[in-house]
């Protein structure tokens, strides 16, 4: 049996492209890929899966991450294989040499990957486009942009935003519980709106080029140039795997169990904090004079029997919530 990927993702939200490695490894490798770049690298969990790859092949791995994360620049120091570029995708694409396969995993909205798509279109025209792979074509990034930083991008350039939002498949607008987001756009869906659409719009400009989606982990997709050398070898990884109905339907299972149990979180949290509070105003009534009072009177009132509260109540049910 294969391990797990190595994810670092303990609520297993399956927000890394690691989850993916063993379907990208294959792709570089049918590729024959010696040079990789990964776009938007976070703490390097991909990365390390490229790493060790590379250093198997002979290859090298840049990755790009505007404010990398320690983890990241950890990675970089302890491997030859790898350099890391802290800019922006679109000054990094229009630098460096175009590399034979680019992963990207930025910004993950229409602008920003419109433009990284068309720089590398220009920069390797025609058949020369390297292999190019994208996370999150599938809910909830193929029809919605999301933004790590909106400011980055023109105005006109960007969706209706909504901060702070919950996301649910089933809702194109946004929901009360579902997946958090910082910043996306208030509506799914219509022109110019997330990943899938922007892969779309480049193709549609341009003859010979294939996508094939991998439906798991939020979507994988591949895109390469059907007269590319390596065509042939890359096809026949993903054939079966592409648009394929039960991973389709695994994957769909799996986005509303995680957006229940991202709900009962969020239930969970509201309850705390209303019991908290109250375990807050508890404290304070056992700390005042008033409640010694109010136990005496209610001791008379009863004729010597239990008061309609005691102190000794309240304490218990404090211990009871700290238990
Ligand atoms: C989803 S995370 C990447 C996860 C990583 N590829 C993995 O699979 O483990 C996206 C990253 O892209 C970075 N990012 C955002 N905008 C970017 C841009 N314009 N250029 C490059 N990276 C960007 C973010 O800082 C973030 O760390």
């Amino acid at each position: 049996m294969n391990e797990p990927a190595r994810t670092g993702d303990p609520d297993l939200i399956g927000y890394s492209l690691a989850n993916v490695s063993d379907v990208i490894v294959s792709c570089l490798d049918a590729a024959g890929a010696g040079t990789v770049m990964e776009i938007g690298s976070f703490r390097g969990t991909l990365t390390e899966a490229l790493v060790e790859w590379a250093a198997k092949r002979g290859a090298t791995v840049t990755a790009v991450e505007p404010q990398a994360p320690p983890e990241l620049v950890e990675l970089t120091s302890r491997n030859s294989h790898l350099s890391l570029r802290e800019s922006t995708s679109h000054e990094v694409l229009r630098e460096a040499e175009p590399p034979a396969a680019i992963v990207l995993d930025g910004d993950h909205n229409y602008s920003t990957l419109s433009r990284e798509l068309q720089i590398v279109g220009e920069r390797a025209p025609g058949s020369g486009l390297p292999l190019l792979l994208f996370h999150d074509v599938c809910w909830p990034h193929a029809r919605r942009d999301t933004y790590y930083a909106p400011e980055r991008i023109p105005e006109s350039e960007r969706q209706p935003l909504a901060w702070d939002v919950r996301l649910r498949p089933e809702n194109p607008g946004v929901a009360p519980t579902g997946l958090h987001f910082d910043c996306a756009a208030a509506r799914e869906g219509g022109e110019r709106n997330g990943v899938l659409t922007a892969i779309e719009d480049f193709m549609a400009e341009r003859d010979g080029l294939r996508l094939a989606i991998v439906p798991a982990f939020f979507g994988l997709g591949v895109l390469w140039h059907e007269e590319a050398p390596w065509a042939a070898a890359v096809a026949e990884v993903v054939a079966p795997l592409d648009r394929n109905p039960l991973l389709e339907r695994l994957e769909s299972n799996r986005v509303a169990q995680l957006v229940t149990a991202t709900a009962r979180g969020q239930q969970l949290g509201e309850e705390h904090a209303r019991l908290e509070s109250m375990r807050r105003l508890l404290r304070r009534m056992l700390g005042s004079r008033a409640l010694g009072v109010a136990e005496a009177v209610s001791r008379l009132g009863q004729r010597g029997g239990p008061p309609v509260v005691s102190r000794a109540e309240i304490r218990d049910a404090l211990r009871d919530g700290d238990g």
